[in-house]
This record gives C-alpha cells, structure tokens and sequence, in this order.
C-alpha cells in the first residue's frame, strides 16, 4: 500500500500522526527493552553506550511520501515530521514574510546553517521536503498540521502551515513562526541528511558539516 506509514491531511491528519507516532514510540521502547534484557550477557556495555542508544540516528524512507503528506517518527522522545510540500505551497512561502517574526530564519538556534542556502525561506535541503522537530516553541505541544489552504476558524486568509490549539500558535510550511502569537520562534529543523534521494537520516549533519 502506497499511503501505508503515511498521513493523508484529508483524513484525519491529526489522529493518525499520533498513531504513528505512538507506533514509532512503541518501536523503540521495545528496542530499548531487548538491550536491557541483553545486559547480562554484555557485560561491557557501559552507560555512555546506553545514551548513544537514546540519541540514536533514525533512518527513514521517504519513498512513499506523496505531495502534502507528512510522516511522523521519534528521534530522541521528540516527534520529527517529514512533509513533501507542494509546488504551489513553495511558491506562497515568499508570500508570507511580511506576517512572520523571523523570515530568514536569523536565529541561529533553530536550525543548522545548511538548510538555508540560497533560498532560506525553505528550510530545507530539498525544497520540498521539509523536515521539522513537531514541538511549538511555546510550550511544547505538537501542534496540527493544516496544509490544506483555505479559510480556517482561527485565520479567515489561511495559507497552510501548522496550528497549535492550546495558545493558537501559528506557523507556515517551513515552520516559521508568525508575528502576534506565544511561540517565540520557529519550529527547529534537527540535523539531517541524505543518503540517496529517498533516504534521509535524522541526527547526523550532511559529510563535512562541523
Ligand atoms: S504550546 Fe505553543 S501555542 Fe500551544
């Protein structure tokens, strides 16, 4: 099945990220419990092997990831989304500065250097993959995803991005934050990069990044 794995904005988008998510969650934690079974017999494996585990690199495949949806995984207890945008949601990006508090991503807190580029308002290594720690900045919540561009209760002029219900934070598919509301800045871009042009891993800088 093409979609499996994969959240459709059309369907549900909300409570399916959240089953995978815990599906992902639900994964590792599994793992997590075989290493210590296995302790016993692996004398040596020492706390600091026991923390790289925790902080592990994930792989993942975005082969399947069709135009405006978004997988959901876990890289160290947080959820990262994947979304593949659309060309039309590329194009309104540039649209959007105007509304935001950080534009060019200036902060350099919340992202790595390398998914500015040239065109900074992506985020992005490949212009329509963006791939984004799914936490507000406020808080902590994970806010909904809502791609789709139409008119939305909270934003009569809404152009697709992510919503956060509890403070109504608001941010665009990049991720960038908008002016007026709780979230202090974008949502982090965690260091990424790709294998091959289907396969992106999490927590590691692309090959001569310091
Ligand atoms: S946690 Fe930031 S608005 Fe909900």
């Amino acid at each position: 099945m093409a979609n499996q794995g994969v959240n459709d904005p059309h369907h549900e988008p909300v409570n399916t990220g959240r089953r995978r998510f815990l599906t992902a969650t639900t994964a590792v934690v599994g793992a997590v419990g075989a290493g210590f079974v296995a302790v016993p017999f692996i004398k040596s494996w020492s706390p600091s092997e026991r923390a790289k585990l925790a902080g592990a690199p994930i792989t993942v495949d975005i082969s399947a990831l069709e135009e405006g949806q978004r997988l959901v995984h876990e890289w160290r207890g947080q959820p990262i989304w994947i979304v593949r945008r659309s060309q039309q949601a590329l194009q309104i990006l540039p649209t959007l500065d105007d509304q935001l508090r950080d534009p060019m991503s200036e902060n350099p807190e919340q992202q790595p250097a390398y998914v500015l580029g040239s065109n900074p308002e992506l985020r992005s290594i490949k212009p329509e993959v963006s791939v984004l720690v799914g936490l507000c900045t406020h808080l902590g919540c994970s806010p909904e995803m809502k791609a789709e561009i139409r008119p939305e209760p909270f934003d009569a002029n809404w152009k697709g991005g992510y919503f956060c219900p509890c403070h109504k934070s608001k941010f665009d598919m990049s991720g960038r934050v908008y002016e007026g509301v709780p979230a202090p800045t974008n949502l982090v871009v965690p260091p990424h990069h790709y294998v091959d042009d289907n396969t992106i891993v999490i927590g590691v800088d692309p090959q001569g990044v310091a």
